[in-house]
């Protein structure tokens, strides 16, 4: 049976953009994947983005091995919401061996995917020969990809970056590679490890992996509006759109894409009451989901997010760090988003301003 999933309707103008594909049991009607983000989209996080037009919700990166030491906070990490679905939960690793018991452990956590990560960028990840390092070995994607797909039930698909560096991007093969393997979909950062977060992500890259495989093939990589995922969906061809940096302090820009790519009127501007009722909806499920004191710590981060491009958001950053304890951080955050005016953007869109600033 296939179960249709359905978010935030508004009115509609035409057919969409995007039509939906299909990945096992599920139908997604709305090709929109929230990024996972490591630090960023936990669940309380993904709570608040999913109320904004999201089709698909991926966790945070879970490295094999952490699965394999059974940390409480690797628990936490994999952790979906009661309705939360369709969602997948994302592993990382090198060693076939862990990376099927990272698989199974997901799925028996109720993923409805298990996604891999040939992605991350980061030198810890990379060391360990996991992340984006693996791309630079073609027979190892393949060992691991085979023995994943043919351990567990659900779909299994792969997040990848272009290659490894300029001159050696691979993004075509690793694309071919998922799809004899038994990858069901595919998610295109188009960027390779070398670039990190610098330049400017190649759509025409995403088009090339598009253009080799039959799978959905999902474009990820700087938009930050519904005009740039429109850009990326008409460049690369692409089945779906993922949405990262732009979404922190940001998860309106979702409600912004869902209506480009649906071919539906765009949504109009949060007012301050609206906005601070997010931003508090957010802290509740994060002191609900962390404790006070992680809660505290994620709230630093966060909420100055939240200010960018609003009036007087350099100030009330620099006194926001000042305070950590929970319940002042609460009465100084709410002072300032419910003292705001309405249209009290100052420097442009938050989504433009996070993607600087990543
Ligand atoms: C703070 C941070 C954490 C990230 N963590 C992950 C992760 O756990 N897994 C992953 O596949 N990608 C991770 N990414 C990469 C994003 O999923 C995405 O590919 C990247 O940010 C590009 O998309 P964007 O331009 O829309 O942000 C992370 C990115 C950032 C900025």
């Amino acid at each position: 049976m296939i179960t249709e999933h359905t978010t935030t309707p508004s009115l509609r103008m035409s057919q969409p953009l995007l039509p939906g594909f299909t990945l096992g049991r599920h139908r997604i009607a709305v090709p929109l994947v929230l990024a996972p983000m490591a630090g960023i989209t936990d669940l309380p996080f993904r709570r608040v983005c999913r109320r904004f037009g999201v089709g698909l919700t991926v966790t945070e990166m879970i490295a094999s091995r952490a699965v394999e030491q059974g940390r409480e906070r690797t628990e936490r990490m994999a952790e979906l919401d009661k309705d939360e679905s369709p969602v997948a939960i994302q592993i990382a690793g090198a060693e076939p061996k862990f990376v099927i018991e990272a698989a199974r452990w997901a799925e028996a956590h109720g993923a409805d995917f298990v996604d891999i990560n040939m992605g991350c960028p980061v030198k810890k990840v990379c060391k360990q020969v996991a992340g984006s390092a693996m791309l630079r070995d073609e027979a190892l994607v393949t060992r691991v990809l085979t023995a994943v797909v043919g351990a567990v039930d659900v779909p299994v698909t792969l997040k990848i970056r272009t290659g490894w560096d300029d001159k050696s991007k691979n993004v075509e093969r690793i694309a071919r590679i998922a799809e004899d393997c038994g990858i069901q979909m595919l998610t295109v950062h188009g960027r390779t490890r070398a670039q990190m977060f610098n330049g400017h992500a190649s759509w025409e890259d995403i088009g090339r992996a598009k253009a080799a495989v039959s799978i959905p093939v999902i474009g990820n990589g700087d938009i930050i509006d519904g005009a740039s995922a429109r850009e990326m969906i008409r460049v690369s061809g692409c089945d779906g759109v993922m949405v990262g940096r732009a979404v922190q302090g940001n998860p309106w820009v979702l409600a912004e894409v869902h209506a480009a790519i649906m071919n539906e009127a765009q949504p109009s501007a949060p007012t301050p009451a609206e906005r601070w009722a997010v931003v508090h909806e957010h802290m509740q499920h994060l002191l609900a989901h962390h404790g006070v004191r992680t809660a505290s710590k994620l709230a630093r981060k966060h909420i100055p997010w939240y200010s960018k491009g609003l009036h007087g958001s350099a100030e009330f950053r620099s006194s926001f760090q000042r305070h950590a304890d929970w319940r002042e951080q609460m009465q100084v955050a709410e002072v300032y988003f419910t003292a705001l005016e309405p249209d009290a953007e100052a420097d442009g869109p938050a989504g433009a301003d996070m993607i600087r600033a990543a």
